[in-house]
């Protein structure tokens, strides 16, 4: 007889998956609509709606897609590309190497301007970059998680715009959690997900585009066989399950058929951004900030350093060096087994030298900073690190209780 598994109860303070609000996994729980029942429509007009407000735009264009937030992000640049085209990609992290791949895999001419990832890019460089190379395309990271670094994008969005080029944005790591102004800084296409700051469990991203995007989308709109063998597109994107311009129909009053939607995503999604909305936006940026204070109070008091520029770290991650002679993953073991705490290493060149403390959604709570925080200096102490004992969680607590 095969039993069913079992899973501990886990502090997560990783940049995502984070804990998911109980009620989201409630929700998940609620008995199958079929995806044209019209309550299950009335589901998605209302998530439509609800996608927009943390992303601060007014375009008519917003819905998820199903898949990670690498769904997102694949389907915006290939809504966007045809052979050939080239696309900019400034990289200060992990994740611009992503957009180049499937750029790359696009077809696309792509552009990589690559620098150390420590800080982010001086957006002037962007912009004498772009007048440099005449992109179509330029696609870049709001907040890098592997780095927890936090590009400003206003002014590269002002100059995509004055030049008729199109800005994407990966919002991934900070939908939610910190502010994005969609609109103010002329992102014509952003994404993000949904088991970060929106607490719900991976596997739905989060699109808005807007109107010049749309015309881009639509001119290439084909309707897959099965339907009709009248609309046929030379230009069709070159991926159907990916394909915004049935996507978008998909998700309009008057729903076309293409995949079957994963209503039960689909309701987790629902309830997570009413927690959210309901909390407030502004509200979880504060949440969010000040949970961030404290693991910065708690990190510093116990003597440990921060990688990068402190002035363009995000809220939502906090990288930090791992001390000399500790083995880094040694202690991320103890955190788990020991405490039932998960926090991250990183990647490529921070491979080994830098943890990163993720402060994301329902996890970014005082009793997990406080719990991460303590289960840390423990464990340091533990494997022999020359820490100041005592000092984290006071200094923590000094940020709450001022
Ligand atoms: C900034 C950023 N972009 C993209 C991704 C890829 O997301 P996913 O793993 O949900 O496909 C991640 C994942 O952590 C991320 O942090």
């Amino acid at each position: 007889m095969i039993q069913p598994f079992t899973t501990s109860t886990r502090t997560i303070m990783t940049p995502g998956p984070v804990e998911a609000y109980p009620s989201v996994l409630r929700a998940m729980g609620t008995p199958i609509l079929g995806q044209f029942d019209p309550e299950f429509l009335k589901i998605m007009q209302e998530v439509k709606e609800m996608i927009k407000i943390p992303f601060q735009t007014k375009n008519e264009e917003a819905f998820a897609i199903d898949g990670t937030s690498r769904s997102g992000l694949e389907a915006a640049l290939i809504a966007l590309i045809e052979p050939g085209d080239k696309v900019l990609i400034p990289s200060y992290g992990r994740f611009a190497y992503l957009l180049a791949e499937i750029a790359e895999r696009a077809r696309a001419e792509v552009i990589l301007i690559e620098k150390e990832w420590d800080s982010v890019f001086q957006q002037e460089d962007i912009i004498e970059a772009i007048e440099t190379h005449q992109p179509k395309i330029v696609a870049m990271i709001h907040g890098e998680t592997a780095n927890g670094q936090m590009q400003p994008l206003d002014k590269i969005g002002v100059f995509c715009r004055e030049n008729n080029l199109f800005f994407m944005v990966d919002t991934v790591a900070t939908y939610g959690g910190v502010e994005i102004k969609v609109d103010e800084w002329q992102i014509d296409i952003a994404i993000a997900g949904s088991q970060k700051c929106v607490s719900v469990p991976a596997g739905l991203s989060l699109v808005t585009y807007n109107d010049r995007v749309k015309e881009v989308i639509e001119a290439r709109y084909q309707l897959e066989l099965g339907l009709s063998k009248e609309i046929r597109n030379e230009r069709h994107i070159s991926s159907n399950y990916l394909d915004l311009s049935q996507l978008q129909r998909y998700w309009s009053h008057e729903p076309i058929n293409h995949h079957t939607e994963a209503t039960s995503m689909i309701y987790a999604l629902h309830e997570g951004l009413r927690l959210l909305l309901n909390e407030g936006i502004q509200e979880s940026y504060e949440r969010h900030l000040l949970n961030d204070q404290a693991i910065k109070a708690g990190i510093e008091a116990m003597g440990l350093t921060f990688y990068g520029d402190l002035t363009t770290k995000m809220p939502t991650v906090t990288p930090i060096m791992i001390p000399k002679g500790i083995d880094g993953e040694n202690v991320r073991d103890m955190l788990l087994n020991e405490f039932g705490v998960e926090i991250a290493s990183s990647f490529g060149p921070l491979k080994g030298k830098v943890w990163r403390i993720g402060n994301m959604g329902y996890s970014s709570r005082k009793e997990n900073v406080l719990h991460v925080l303590g289960a840390l200096e423990a464990a340091l102490l533990y494997q022999g690190a020359n820490i100041n004992s005592g000092k984290a969680v006071q200094a923590a607590l000094e940020i709450y209780l001022k």
